[in-house]
Formats: structure tokens, sequence, C-alpha cells
């Protein structure tokens, strides 16, 4: 086999244009500004009014294209990891193909929550190894905004919108993908779950109840993320035959910032090295990594050769970690 990993040529986002602050929250929910700071680290948070996943995907991908001067027939695989698509079908993944007229490209959407993005890579990773050079494009993207009941305070205030991506290809020898780590505890989903797709049958006996809404268990995905992750992240780093010693950025998942300090803090890290802008887009789920990733790259913290833990943990309940040579 001669093409065995992947580098990451480019990276890009997307954000709905349009702020929800914490005032502006405290307007619409019994909650304060001060409240959601002190447990969450979140100040604002964008939400869409006209974008949609498929655009804010759609703009991604445009971007990854525009910045490694490729053109869309180049790309072989895109893959949307969502869990807030805008239809079952279609997926999202098929209509960024269409729109961006990448006609060779196979296209599928990747449901893993806020793990999405760690496992979208990985997945690229595995179809891309071979005998042929190839290219994918791989995004997180998410409106949780129309998941979530804008009266309960207990998840309205938590989540936002955006998307980021990055343009992958294989390589021969050293590549980017040096270790990963992917669970899933499936025993465990009750504690978070969005998005029911309900029945509406005629042989039903009687009609179900069934709510598109967020649901959380907050100190359930709390304890699950501070006891996890940890693990993840060493099992990544041994697959990599590395050590946390050798890893120069953190970037995980943006759930609440005392879960992150919690996980350096435990694992005996400077918290500098856990990079975090949770205080401007809350909890992005699948978007959440590549748009941190993104906005480190962009400005100049992550540079050529530095080792990036990517760590994203959520619904499903799942887990993925990858260890990068950026
Ligand atoms: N404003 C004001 N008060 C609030 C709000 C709010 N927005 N929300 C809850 N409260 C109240 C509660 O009613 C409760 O009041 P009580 O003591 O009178 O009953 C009090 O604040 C404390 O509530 P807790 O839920 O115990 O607060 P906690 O400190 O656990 O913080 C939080 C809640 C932020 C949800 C936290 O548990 C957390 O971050 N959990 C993890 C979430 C996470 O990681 N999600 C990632 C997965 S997301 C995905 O996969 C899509």
């Amino acid at each position: 086999m001669k093409f065995e990993n992947i580098s990451v040529l480019e990276t890009a986002k997307a954000v709905p244009s349009k702020v929800v602050t914490n005032d502006d929250l405290a307007t619409m929910m019994d909650t304060s500004d001060e409240w959601i700071t002190q447990r969450t680290g979140i100040k604002q948070r964008h939400v869409v009014d006209e974008e949609t996943t498929t655009s804010l995907s759609t703009d991604v991908a445009s971007q990854l294209l525009t910045k490694s001067g490729l053109s869309a027939d180049e790309i072989d695989y895109i893959i949307v990891a969502t869990m807030s698509p805008d239809f079952l079908s279609p997926s999202v993944a098929a209509t960024v193909q269409g729109k961006i007229g990448a006609t060779k490209a196979v296209a599928f959407d990747l449901s893993a929550a806020c793990s999405g993005f760690s496992y979208g890579l990985s997945v690229a990773r595995q179809m891309l190894i071979g005998d042929e050079p190839k290219r994918a494009i791989v995004i997180g993207a998410e409106v949780l905004s129309k998941l979530l009941d804008w009266h309960d305070r207990s998840t309205a205030v938590l989540f936002g919108d955006g998307a980021a991506g990055a343009l992958v290809e294989s390589v021969e020898g050293d590549g980017a993908v040096l270790g990963t780590d992917l669970r899933t505890l499936g025993d465990l989903g009750k504690y978070l779950t969005a998005g029911q797709v309900g029945e509406n049958t005629p042989f039903q006996s009687e009609s179900t109840e069934f709510s598109r809404f967020f649901t959380m268990n907050g100190r359930r995905v709390y304890n699950f993320a501070v006891n996890n992750v940890p693990l993840s992240i060493e099992s990544a780093l041994a697959d990599a035959n590395l050590t946390v010693n050798d890893v120069d950025h953190f970037v995980l998942h943006q759930a609440n910032i005392r879960i992150i300090e919690r996980i350096a803090d435990k694992m005996g890290l400077p918290e500098s090295k856990f990079h975090s802008n949770i205080a401007e887009y809350g909890n992005t789920a699948a978007a959440s990594e590549p748009i941190l990733l993104d906005e480190k790259i962009e400005d100049g913290t992550i540079t050529r050769g530095d080792i990036v833990v990517l760590s994203g943990f959520g619904g499903g309940l799942t887990i993925g970690t990858v260890v990068l040579k950026y």
C-alpha cells in the first residue's frame, strides 16, 4: 500500500452572523449572564436566521476549495458530521456535493454528535489509504438552535450553531493522523437525546408522544466526560507512541469550560495548553472541534509540525480522540 496516512491541507469555518448574548437569553427565560458564565464559560452563541446546516456546510466546502486551489472534481469523498441535518434524506453531504459540483465525490453524513469530527477524520483516513492518491472534505456542521426548547433554560443556554471542516489528502510516508481512540457507550445514550423521529402510522394502537427537543442529564454527562476523556486521550497517545508531554495543543470539544479545566487538572497539565472559544460560540457539537482548530491555525497559534490532540465527547454517548501532526 502506497498511501498509508493523510495530511491536513486546509481548514475553514462558517458561522451565522447573528449573535445571541447571555443577556438576550435573560430576556427570554429565567436565567442570567452570571449563572451561564460561571457554570459554563459561555458569553454568547451564533444562531441562524437564514442559514441552514447545508448552507453553512456548503460555505465551508467552497472555502476549502478556494484556499487549496483544488477544483471540485478533485474531491473523492465528502463527509458531514452532524446531529442536526436539514433532512434525513438527502444527506447534508450529498446536497453539498451537488452544490459545489464535486461530481466524482461519494458523500454521506455521519451521526456521532459532539464526537462527529473526530469520527469523521478517522473514517476519512481509513477511506483514503490505499494505492491511489485521494482527497476528502470532512465537515462538522450544526444548527442546534432548531433542536432546542427555547423555554428550557437548562439546555437553551448551552448550544450554538456553526460549521467548520478540513480538506485532507492521502500521503506517502509520514502523515497527520498519528493515533486514534474512538469509543461508544450506548447504554448511556439516554442521558443526552435530541431530534426524536416520531412515527405516525395507521397501524399503531395508540399515538406515542415524541419530541425533537434536547434532553440532557447535565451532571451525568459532565461526570462521563471528566472520567472518560482523559482515558481516551491517553489511549490515542499510546496508539501514536507519544506521551502527554509531546502534545503542543489540546483542542477539546467545547461543552463547558469547567469540563476542560477539570480534564487539564486530572491530567496534571497546564490549562494554557487547552484552547477554548466557548465564550464566543457555546457548544456547537460536531462543529466545535474544527471551529477551534481553524481559529488556532488562522491566528498562528497552531503551526505546521505541531502535535494537536482533538477530542470530542457527547451524545451517543460517544468519545473520539485523534492525535494529529499538523
Ligand atoms: N440559569 C439559571 N439557573 C439554572 C439554569 C440557567 N440557565 N440552568 C439550570 N439552572 C439551575 C437549576 O435549576 C438548579 O437549580 P436548583 O439548585 O434550585 O435545583 C441549579 O441551577 C443547578 O443546576 P445543575 O444542573 O445542577 O447545574 P450544573 O452545575 O450541573 O451545571 C450544566 C449544568 C452546565 C449543564 C453542567 O452539568 C454541564 O455542563 N454538563 C455537561 C454538559 C455537556 O458536556 N454536554 C456535552 C454534550 S452535548 C452534545 O453531545 C450535543
